[in-house]
């Protein structure tokens, strides 16, 4: 295939969506990734759409024998899905579980892939693109899977660059603040438009770290107050 491939979890909504039309208007060959469908109106966004639930073994297992088995190359792998569960962790009946459903999907899901896709992504120049989350810096109250769920993403995504160093694969963590989407529905107001962080993110792709707009102040004030950020974070309940 002339064309290039990228590939992208969480691809029915929010910044997935808008990343997916981003690279599909650039020339790419876009294939999305969700648990369902995006609506008939964007699916021609879209040149192939594989249904996956990333929270289950044997539905990644099938997803990437299918991408094994249709394409023989990947140019850009985008981890974009990913969950918010809000609860406290002195509800225990609750917590474990969707705890272990964040670690599984925001972590455990990108590691799997990238492993098996490895072979498909060296066989050119590649990249591996990781969403996390300013939210790795510190705490919410609301949200601690979510929160721990993206520190180990972007600590595994820094230790996946050193090893992958001597290869054509490069390696990029982006960094949002607040974005206007289904995950932040109490902070629409405040959160900046998943099309224009899209279209930042394919400019800086080039970079190992992309901090986008809206979160550049807190990751510049986290180097010499991390305390500070934690408390502000700690005061953004969204
Ligand atoms: N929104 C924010 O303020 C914010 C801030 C910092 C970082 N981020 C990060 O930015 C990325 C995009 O978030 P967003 O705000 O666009 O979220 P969103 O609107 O909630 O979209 C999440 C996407 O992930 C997919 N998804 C969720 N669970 C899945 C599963 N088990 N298997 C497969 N796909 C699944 C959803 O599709 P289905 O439900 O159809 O499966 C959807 O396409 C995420 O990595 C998020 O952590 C967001």
């Amino acid at each position: 295939m002339k064309q290039k491939i990228c590939l992208i979890t969480g691809a029915s909504r929010g910044l997935g969506l808008e990343l997916a039309s981003k690279y599909k208007s650039s020339g790419y060959f876009v294939v999305g990734l969700s648990t369902q469908k995006p609506n008939m109106e964007i699916m021609d966004i879209f040149d192939d759409y594989v249904l996956c639930d990333l929270s289950s073994d044997s539905s990644i297992d099938s997803f990437i024998c299918y991408i094994e088995k249709k394409y023989q190359s990947i140019d850009i792998l985008i981890h974009n899905a990913a969950v918010q569960n809000h609860y406290s962790i002195l509800d225990t009946a609750q917590y474990k579980n969707l705890l272990l459903n964040e670690f599984v999907v925001n972590f455990l899901a990108p590691v799997k892939i990238t492993s098996a896709l490895l072979p498909m992504l060296m066989q050119k120049p590649s990249k591996i693109i990781a969403i996390s989350s300013l939210l790795q810096l510190g705490p919410k109250k609301s949200a601690p899977g979510y929160c721990s769920s993206k520190a180990a993403l972007s600590n595994w995504v820094a230790n996946l660059r050193v090893q992958l160093n001597l290869t054509d694969i490069k390696v990029v963590e982006v960094v949002p603040g607040l974005i206007k989407t289904k995950m932040t529905k109490n902070a629409s107001e405040k959160g900046v438009e998943p099309s224009l962080l899209a279209e930042f993110i394919f400019r800086n792709m080039d970079k190992e770290m992309v901090i986008l707009p809206g979160a550049r102040l807190a990751w510049f004030l986290a180097g010499f107050a991390p305390g500070l950020i934690r408390k502000i974070l700690l005061k953004g309940e969204d």
